[in-house]
């Protein structure tokens, strides 16, 4: 891998943009290294958590790669947002957890991955924004929808019409990150531990339902955790689980 970096900590991977002298931005070969990254740890049954962090102290990603895209046609426009897209519906789908660690500009396509990230912890330093539109384009891998989704539509198309940058504390209020801290890779690690140690299989469950929820309507997703539900009886974590509990004793998982 040219532009990533690769660093296994038990079941967690951090995997870390590694373009720090264009503050990481991604260019079609970063985000075809980084499909298949994705691509093999969907396969990986050691990894439970992914983290995606930047190089650096500057930079998450300051977005698309603006020089890569400046002479692009149309039809290559095209192929570069669906690249994206993939890459970005790919994060969000996978069947692992995945946090961002914003350690600086999130910027563009940058805050796009940030928000197909499961969730989003910031570093004090970190800021937001779709900047596109001053760039006389349009966000390319997926802020327009992902954006609204999780702050609103007024507030995604104040960010989005503004191109503003905004601040972690700002980015916190608004809701698009859940924490601010003063180190967003410690915060990651701690919290990914925290989720390992928990039922595996309830913990994937919940991701899936939670992600695959959201583009149901309320009737067909509630069915869809009933299984869910009924399928984690079938597992001998429902039963450690909840025997821990009346024996009064931590559980063991694995
Ligand atoms: N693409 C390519 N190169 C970039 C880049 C980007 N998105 N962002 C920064 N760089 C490069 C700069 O060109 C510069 O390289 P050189 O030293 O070779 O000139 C290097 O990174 C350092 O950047 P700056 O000197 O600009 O650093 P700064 O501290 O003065 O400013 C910044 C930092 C405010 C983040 C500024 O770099 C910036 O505005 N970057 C662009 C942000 C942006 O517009 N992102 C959206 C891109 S479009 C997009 O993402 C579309 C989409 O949805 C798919």
């Amino acid at each position: 891998m040219k532009n990533l970096l690769l660093d296994i900590k038990g079941k967690i991977m951090v995997l870390t943009i590694n373009r720090p002298n264009a503050l990481n931005a991604l260019n079609r070969d970063t985000l075809k290294e980084l499909k298949e990254i994705l691509c093999e740890l969907e396969k990986n049954d050691q990894i439970d958590v992914i983290i995606i962090t930047g190089s650096g102290d500057k930079a998450f990603i300051a977005g698309a790669d603006i020089k890569e895209m400046e002479n692009m046609t149309s039809v290559e426009a095209k192929g570069f947002a669906l690249l994206g897209h993939e890459v970005l519906n790919r994060i969000e789908n996978i069947n692992k957890l995945v946090i961002a660690s914003v350690n600086g500009f999130a910027l563009g396509g940058g805050c796009e991955l940030a928000l197909a990230c499961d969730i989003r912890f910031a570093s004090e330093n970190a800021k937001f924004g779709q900047p596109e539109v001053g760039l006389g384009i349009t966000p390319g891998f997926g802020g327009t929808q992902r954006l609204p989704r999780i702050v609103g539509k007024g507030i995604a198309l104040e960010l989005l019409l503004s191109g503003k940058i905004i601040n972690a504390e700002e980015a916190f209020r608004i809701g698009l990150v859940n924490k601010v801290v003063p180190n967003a890779l410690a915060e990651a690690e701690e919290f990914a531990q925290s989720v390992i140690s928990k039922g595996r299989f309830a913990v994937k469950q919940i991701k899936q339902l939670v992600v695959d929820g959201m583009n149901m309507d309320l009737c067909r997703a509630l069915k869809y955790e009933a299984e869910a539900f009924a399928l984690c009886f079938s597992t001998s974590e429902q039963k450690e689980g909840m025997s821990a509990f009346t024996e009064k004793r931590k559980p063991k998982f694995s």
